[in-house]
């Protein structure tokens, strides 16, 4: 897979709501094909605090113009200096790395459970759900309304459920608690999730019971990301592996998590 490591130029960036950023950087060379589930490393030099490339999903790509864009939510120091920036400034990123969600067979149904920034994968593989006609449809969770980003996007490419905390948009309560996880009618394929981790494990767990394949994308802590430090590893039944390079995305019975 060919790899941009390369100098980027902010084209905007832009607060939905307070603490969440879309960032889009813009590129002079031009952006190699990019799969759903790939990620980033930027590099946020404006702090010497920041030394390490940080790793963001890719939300999304526009081939023609040459832009890259990132949907952060603010962490730390490196995610709160990186949503500081102002067009132009630039910011050099490594990509594509890691592996790739899986795409069911034809005719298939596919559930995308996403919460927080955990739905920034979720566009491109939208796409790339559509271009081979899978029945798409996403269930998205946040703290209340304002916190739940992206939905027009969403809705483009197939049915949006919500929940939220304080019950102002879709059902109340927390994803994991859904209706449509008793619904009779729960004959999804394939099960796709992305988020804080306690929310993937009990997805996971629900897609074990009902016997779906499910894939989640890890977010672990990354230092090098390109598989030489080992301080992203997570325990599989074959071992300890890598989330930058076998993952981010795994089966989640190929995963040794208590669930
Ligand atoms: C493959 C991958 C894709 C990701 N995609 C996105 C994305 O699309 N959007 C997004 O907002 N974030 C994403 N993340 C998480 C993001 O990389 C971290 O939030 C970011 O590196 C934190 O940097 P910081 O300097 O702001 O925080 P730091 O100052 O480094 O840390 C602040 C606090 O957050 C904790 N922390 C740091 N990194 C992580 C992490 N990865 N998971 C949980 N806690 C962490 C630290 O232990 C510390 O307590 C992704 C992570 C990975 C591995
Ligand atoms: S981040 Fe260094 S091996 Fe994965």
């Amino acid at each position: 897979m060919r790899k941009v490591i390369a100098d980027h130029v902010v084209e905007d960036i832009h607060y939905p709501v307070e603490g969440n950023y879309i960032i889009r950087l813009k590129s002079h060379v031009n952006i190699p094909p990019v799969k759903p589930g790939n990620f980033a490393q930027l590099l946020i030099n404006n702090s010497p605090d920041v030394f390490l490339r940080r790793p963001f999903s890719i939300l999304n790509v526009d081939y023609k113009k040459r832009i890259i864009s990132f949907y952060v939510k603010i962490i730390g120091k490196g995610t709160g200096q990186l949503g500081k920036y102002k067009k132009g400034d630039k910011v050099n990123a490594i990509y594509p790395l890691g592996n790739s969600f899986s795409i069911p067979g034809l005719g298939n149904k596919a559930l995308l459970v996403g919460g927080g920034s955990g739905i920034a994968p979720f566009i491109l593989l939208a796409k790339e759900l559509r271009k081979n006609n899978i029945r798409t449809t996403f269930l998205l969770g946040g703290k209340s309304k304002k916190n739940i980003l992206l939905t027009e996007e969403f809705e483009k490419y197939g049915e949006v459920l919500f929940t939220t905390e304080d019950g102002s948009l879709g059902e109340k309560g927390l994803i994991t608690d859904h209706s449509i996880f008793q619904s009779a009618h729960f004959d999804f394929d394939k099960i796709y999730t992305c988020g804080p981790e306690p929310m993937m494990k009990t997805i996971g767990k629900i897609a074990r019971q009902r016997s779906i394949n499910c894939e989640v994308s890890l977010e672990n802590k990354m230092a090098c990301g390109f598989g030489a430090c080992l301080c992203c590893v997570t325990e599989t039944v074959e071992g300890n592996k890598r989330v930058c390079m076998e993952g981010p995305v795994f089966n989640v019975n190929f995963l040794k998590w208590q669930i």
